[in-house]
């Protein structure tokens, strides 16, 4: 059992169990929001004393000492006990018990029911920018990476089988595409969670005449929420904060799986360097891609805590009810996984090198060039569908044969199509057709020189 200093102490008979302090309790990770907490809590006792609820002396002997709260516990120095529950609780006591009468003003109009729902948007407002810094180093990894191999052709895959040939700066350019959607999400989410709920009370508002703009403008809010039962209850943001990283760590994750298989024997498409590999502790020739494996794993928590969110809002009653102490739980853990899996991936792209050589030396396999046949019939003239057919049976003959189409003869290609002749030969190498690509976006060096220039310019104001 134990005392804990509570002002509903006076309303509950006996002491909290031990068991139930510690269930309950949110301290032992909702500490890292102090920072917020403390400076919505400076916000409403300077809106508290220009209404003049309290006096300006009592607002700043609030200030003084919660501004000496937050450097004890940037210090390490403050001792958490979990009596208090949570990190609000854990503060206003430290303040009480600083300045004793004064410091029992503060909760004035407030409950932890809007503050803490203001503290989670100031913190994600802060960890949102810090997500954005570090997609963008990571997209930048991705434009210089892309930058060294426009002119090399690869193959490019659907359902993992050799499609067509692409500049590997395109394949390169295909992330720094997917994380600027993510990076613009990022920016949205930002943008809807950035109204103040502080001052919607525990669910009605307060009676008192305080300045909900005041206080909002003091944090750099761009508005007010409009209704206190919604304000106290919402947790949309957490929500769709979480569905973001999760699209993140969805992309880091493709990443992952491409460059673990490019990096295995059989592929040899890329080393990535040897500070991000592991090695076996029985098989002494391993070089094994343990960080990629590991950002794909990690894909795995996020998506968890997002289908954990959900799941905690789902037929909740309106207003504010303890199971929303929980969403703390899976932001942080969002948010830190997919912050460190982004580090991971910018160090691992800013290291690797592709085999453009070996790539370009297995190009003839696949057929790659088989569709920019098609269409060099299309320009001969042949309707699609009957060149689609007819190039169908040119790579037949070849697989019979176990010959390349660039091996067949004009003669024998003109015994398929009258209207094949000796230029056919420029379409029939990997390089030849990525040099053909004419549509805005595609896989040819010229339009990767393009995006190249696009994203470095793009990127250098951020
Ligand atoms: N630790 C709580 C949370 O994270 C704070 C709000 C508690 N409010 C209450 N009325 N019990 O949600």
């Amino acid at each position: 059992m134990a005392k804990s200093g509570k002002s509903w102490e006076k309303r509950l008979s006996g002491e909290t169990d031990d068991l139930a302090i510690n269930f309950v309790e949110s301290l032992s990770y909702d500490t890292r929001l102090y920072r917020y907490d403390i400076a919505g809590s400076i916000a409403h006792a300077q809106m508290l004393a220009d209404q003049k609820i309290i006096s300006k002396a009592e607002a700043a002997e609030i200030k003084k000492a919660l501004l000496e709260i937050s450097d004890k516990i940037a210090s390490g120095k403050f001792k958490f006990d979990l009596v208090h529950e949570d990190i609000h609780m854990a503060v206003e006591n430290a303040l009480i018990e600083r300045i004793g009468d004064v410091g029992k003003k503060l909760h004035t109009g407030r409950s932890r029911n809007d503050q803490v729902a203001t503290d989670m948007r100031l913190w994600m407002r802060d960890e949102i920018e810090v997500l954005q810094t570090k997609v963008t180093l990571l997209q930048k990894a991705f434009v210089k990476l892309a930058g060294k191999y426009v002119d090399d052709p690869m193959p490019a895959y659907t359902h993992m089988q050799r499609a067509q040939p692409v500049s590997i700066g395109a394949y390169l350019l295909s992330f720094v595409e997917q994380l600027a959607r993510d990076n613009t999400r990022l920016k949205n989410c930002s943008e809807l969670l950035n109204v103040s709920p502080l001052g919607s009370g525990a669910v009605a508002g307060s009676t008192l005449p305080l300045d909900r703009k005041n206080t909002a403008k003091q944090l750099g809010f761009a508005g007010i929420t409009w209704n206190s039962i919604d304000a106290v209850s919402d947790r949309d943001f957490c929500a769709e904060f979480i569905f973001v990283c999760s699209l993140i760590a969805a992309h880091l994750s493709k990443l992952a799986e491409d460059w673990i298989i490019y990096t295995s024997s059989e592929f040899s498409f890329i080393r990535t360097d040897d500070k991000y590999c592991t090695s076996s502790s029985m098989m002494p020739q391993k070089r094994n891609p343990d960080m990629l494996e590991l950002i794909r794993g990690k894909t795995g928590s996020v998506y968890g805590s997002l289908v954990a969110m959900l799941t905690i809002l789902k037929a909740q009653p309106s207003t504010y009810n303890r199971d929303l102490q929980e969403d703390k739980i899976h932001i942080f853990n969002a948010a830190d996984t997919v912050g460190a899996s982004l580090e991971m991936s910018a160090a691992i792209v800013g290291n690797t090198k592709f085999n453009a050589k070996q790539i370009a030396a297995g190009l003839d396999k696949g057929f790659l060039e088989a569709t920019a046949l098609a269409e060099y019939l299309v320009k001969k003239g042949v309707p699609f569908r009957e060149a689609h057919g007819i190039v169908g049976g040119l790579v037949a003959h070849c697989e019979d044969n176990n010959c390349k189409l660039s091996d067949l003869t004009i003669d024998r290609f003109k015994q398929d199509c009258e209207k094949i002749e000796a230029d056919v030969h420029d379409t029939l190498s990997p390089a030849g057709v990525t040099n053909q690509y004419l549509t805005e976006g595609s896989g040819s060096p010229a339009q990767v020189e393009k995006q190249v220039q696009y994203w470095k310019n793009q990127l250098k104001e951020q």
